[in-house]
């Protein structure tokens, strides 16, 4: 392990990629100093160099070295929630690459709670820029199997830690004049933000969304059809209608022949867990259609949610 984690350095100090787990989702990681090896990581996702990556830090006491600012929400945000599924849109110092940025005067910034990114960052000693360590458009990777099938043919090493224990991408947070906002929902819920902050905190809109937060993303092969509980056999049935070969995700048995039922959690943070691992062996086993019951909008099931539409709205 510990041999490992030296070649793994090793690498990322000579500008190679090495894909990392993390609680959320895996990351394709570049040392965020060399803008060389920045670069490389729009390669090999395929996605578009105006899409700005997130920098991973070893702890909070870094941020001041990349951050210009640190408005109050911010500060209590990250002493409370880092190590953990939350990224901070801040202003950028001049130390950050304007590759990491795309050229933005804000970075996102996280200190991510898996302990081998933790391990690495700290044998680094340099912050990794890193995106999700999926093929672009893609779900995002929960396993080191997954980022295999991503990149495969492209060299870049993966560490295996194991299933991500969040299963989501962060949440992410930006501020207006200091007034937080959230930029991409995930895992951590919008409502422990406003218990922390003791004040709502909106879900921006529009142009204020991340920038590469795309309607249609997170989408595997197959054609996602979203539902309520109330809507599923309808929806169902009328893939089954068109021919296609169907896979429904329920929380509850349906009266349905002529599709697959698979049964998902009704315990958010369980879908969390296992959506994007759920729709992967969708497409493995070869489904045309997946019909998937939306859970409520409620702590992580919002961010859940937000995913499935978006994988919904691919096609
Ligand atoms: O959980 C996560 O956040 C994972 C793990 C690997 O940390 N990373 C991840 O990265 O999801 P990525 O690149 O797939 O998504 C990062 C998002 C993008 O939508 C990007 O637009 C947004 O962060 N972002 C990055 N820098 C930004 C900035 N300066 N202002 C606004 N949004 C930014
Ligand atoms: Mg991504």
């Amino acid at each position: 392990m510990a041999d490992d984690l030296e070649r793994h350095v090793a690498t990322l100090r000579a500008g190679g990629l090495v894909a990392f787990p993390t609680e959320t989702v895996y990351g394709l990681g570049a040392d965020a100093t060399n803008a060389a090896a920045v670069r490389r990581i729009f390669e090999v996702k395929g996605r578009p160099t105006s899409h700005p990556l997130i920098l991973h830090v070893a702890s909070k006491d870094d941020l001041a070295r990349w951050a210009r600012e640190i408005p109050p929400p911010a500060r209590r945000l990250a002493d409370l929630l880092w190590p953990g599924p939350l990224t901070l849109v801040l202003p950028r110092t001049d130390a950050v690459l304007d590759e990491v940025t795309g050229g933005r005067d804000t970075v996102a910034i996280r200190v991510p709670a898996h302990p081998i990114a933790l391990a690495l960052l700290e044998a680094l000693g340099r912050p990794l820029a890193a995106p999700s360590a999926n093929r672009f458009g893609h779900v995002s990777p929960t396993r080191a199997e997954h980022v295999r099938a991503d990149l495969e043919g492209s060299g870049v090493e993966v560490i295996d830690g194991g299933p991500s224990s969040v299963g989501l991408e962060s949440t992410i947070v930006a501020f207006e004049d200091g007034i937080p906002v959230v930029l991409r929902e995930g895992g951590v819920p919008r409502e422990e933000l406003e218990t922390i902050l003791g004040a709502p905190v909106p879900i921006a809109g529009g142009e204020a969304r991340a920038p590469g937060m795309l309607d249609a993303h997170y989408a595997p092969r197959a054609r996602v059809v979203v539902a309520s509980a109330d809507e599923l056999a309808a929806k169902a049935s009328a893939a089954r209608e068109r021919g296609e070969r169907t896979l429904v995700l329920t929380t509850r048995p349906v009266p349905l022949v002529g599709v697959t039922l698979e049964k998902i959690s009704n315990d958010a943070a369980t879908l969390a867990r296992s959506i994007y691992a759920t729709l992967r062996s969708a497409d493995a086993r070869g489904f045309e259609t997946v019909v998937v019951e939306l859970p409520a909008a409620l702590g992580l099931g919002a961010a859940v949610a937000d995913r499935l539409r978006r994988a919904a709205a691919a096609r």
